[in-house]
């Protein structure tokens, strides 16, 4: 166990089975590269099916002992790893830079939303409670519990790796329960090891938290359909999400599913609304991370006043971005995770461009270094604005009126987050609760996130809620159990 919180974190080559950092014993090899610059972080022998059931061992056993312990136990575990997470943040901030193309701004932006939900699972083992309910049965008395899972399957995708990882395995450990955790093959250190380090270091007892690095493709199917989970955790694209949300319910099993999948936020700019606030917020909406984050911006949708003049300044605004080393401080757009999704955004370049959107900024791409791509007189049907970008390109739609605004940001089979401009709060408002989507920010950014407010989506964004008593009720199960105080009279 490493308690010298001044040396760095090593042996990411491991995994972390059972409390223990284990070679993989698959023959395959994961290699982890640097997006920006191609550098190798480090090879990681993959884990087998064998190694998987041995971290399902592992939890199972663990878990009734932890579930057992004092709240006051298990949060003291949970603020330790805030301190850890405070002592460490250069070390994370700078894996975060390396490993998954992040830019100072957006590391920065991560780290404080995972330190931020774990602070807020601390509070969670003593903010679980149960219910009394009447009965119409005479003498009866109804208590509803609510109580640990068990063994959570957790997965989870590259783009912020450390806090969406986080976000599923503090709250499930705070409630007493037992983790599998499979992070993103071009994340296994943000999204797994990283913070398996930290709570080792914190004190977790061996065999709660057991991360297990292998391709989805490989080992993806038997971590969902393992009979020692009951709950998988998954946050990732919508066809792997469907894949999984399947397997979880088809052949044997019936198990309980949270699936965060992907977006299609629409930006709605009202002919009312404060033009120079609306462009700053679009920018920085759009164009974080590179616009790979399930919430940004994928959609703007301008009424017809203010298009030429929101377009013109938009533009302006996009130019003096700055593109390229994510560790450079000035560096607004870093590298794209990998070679795949570079060639998708080639791919929708050229069919906007087929489709006939007019590109009005656009920049030759330089290995995984996309600059930023905008493109005019977008259609709601082009593929561009109906599916998902996940990358720096963006269409700005026109609408008729306000009307005409509210049916195209609706006109998509997503609905995770969504925002609108105006100066007008009632309109807003009204605008506002005529989205079909799991949140909306008047007068902001769709990428928002604060860990005691319900986060989520529907439709194809997926199921369930995280964050504050919403993720409580999602990481725990509900059992009734009645008390009948007195002989009670049966019909026969
Ligand atoms: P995916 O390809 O879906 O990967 C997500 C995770 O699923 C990875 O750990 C991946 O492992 C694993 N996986 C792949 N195939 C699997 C299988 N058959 N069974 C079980 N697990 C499997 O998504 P991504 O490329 O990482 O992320 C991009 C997408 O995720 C976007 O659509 C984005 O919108 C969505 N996303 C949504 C959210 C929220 S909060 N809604 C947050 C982030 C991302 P490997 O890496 O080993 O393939």
């Amino acid at each position: 166990m490493s308690t010298n919180t001044t040396s760095t974190y090593s042996d990411f080559h491991l995994q972390f089975i059972a409390g223990e950092w284990q070679t993989g014993k698959d023959d395959s090899t994961n290699t982890n590269t640097n997006p920006y610059n191609g550098d190798t972080l480090v090879e990681i022998q993959q884990a087998t099916k064998d190694q998987l059931n041995e971290a399902y061992d592992a939890a199972t056993q663990a878990q009734e002992a932890w579930a057992k312990q004092t709240p006051a136990a298990r949060a003291a575990v949970l603020y330790k790893v805030v301190n850890i997470l405070d002592q460490r943040q250069e070390e994370i901030v700078d894996w975060l830079i390396k490993e998954s193309g992040s830019t100072r701004i957006k590391a920065m932006v991560e780290f404080g939303a995972t330190r931020a939900i774990t602070l807020e699972a601390a509070t969670f083992p003593n903010r679980v409670h149960g219910e009394i309910r009447p009965s119409n049965t005479p003498g009866k008395e109804n208590f509803i519990y609510r109580e640990p899972i068990g063994v959570v399957a957790v997965i989870s995708p590259w783009n912020f790796p450390l806090h969406l990882t986080q976000r599923s395995i503090a709250p499930a450990l705070a409630l007493g329960n037992a983790v599998v955790l499979k992070p993103a093959s071009d994340t296994p250190v943000t999204g797994g090891l990283l913070l398996a380090k930290v709570f080792e270091e914190a004190g977790l007892p061996k065999g709660l938290l057991n991360v297990v690095v292998g391709s989805g493709s490989e080992i993806g199917d038997a971590i969902v359909e393992h009979k020692a989970s009951s709950f998988v955790s998954f946050t990732g694209s919508t066809s792997v999400g469907k894949h999984i949300g399947e397997l979880a319910n088809g052949g044997e099993h019936i198990k309980q599913v949270a699936l965060e999948l992907g977006g299609n936020s629409p930006f709605v700019v009202l002919k009312d609304a404060d033009i120079d606030q609306a462009v700053k917020a679009a920018v920085f909406g759009k164009f974080l991370h590179q616009g790979q984050i399930c919430m940004a911006i994928n959609r703007i949708i301008v009424e017809n006043e203010v298009y030429d003049e929101f377009v013109e300044r938009f533009l302006s605004h996009v130019k003096t971005l700055q593109v390229g080393d994510p560790n450079d401080q000035g560096t607004a757009i870093g590298p794209i995770i990998n070679e795949k999704q570079v060639q998708s955004l080639r791919d929708k370049i050229d069919e906007a461009q087929k489709e006939g959107a007019k590109m009005l900024l656009s920049g030759e791409i330089n290995g995984q270094l996309v600059p930023p791509h905008v493109f005019t007189e977008v259609t709601r049907e082009m593929d561009i604005a109906y599916n998902e970008i996940f990358g720096p390109l963006i269409g700005i739609i026109r609408a008729k009126n306000e009307e005409d605004a509210l049916s195209i940001a609706n006109d998509s089979m997503y609905g995770l987050s969504s925002a609108v401009f105006t100066a007008d709060m009632q309109k807003g408002l009204r605008f506002a609760r005529g989205i079909r989507a799991g949140m909306t920010h008047i007068n902001d950014i769709p990428v928002n996130d604060e860990s005691n407010v319900a986060f989520g989506g529907e439709k194809n964004s997926g199921i369930g809620r995280f964050n504050g008593e919403w993720v409580l009720e999602e990481f725990t199960r509900t059992h009734w159990i009645s008390m009948q105080n007195e002989p009670r009279e049966y019909p026969f």
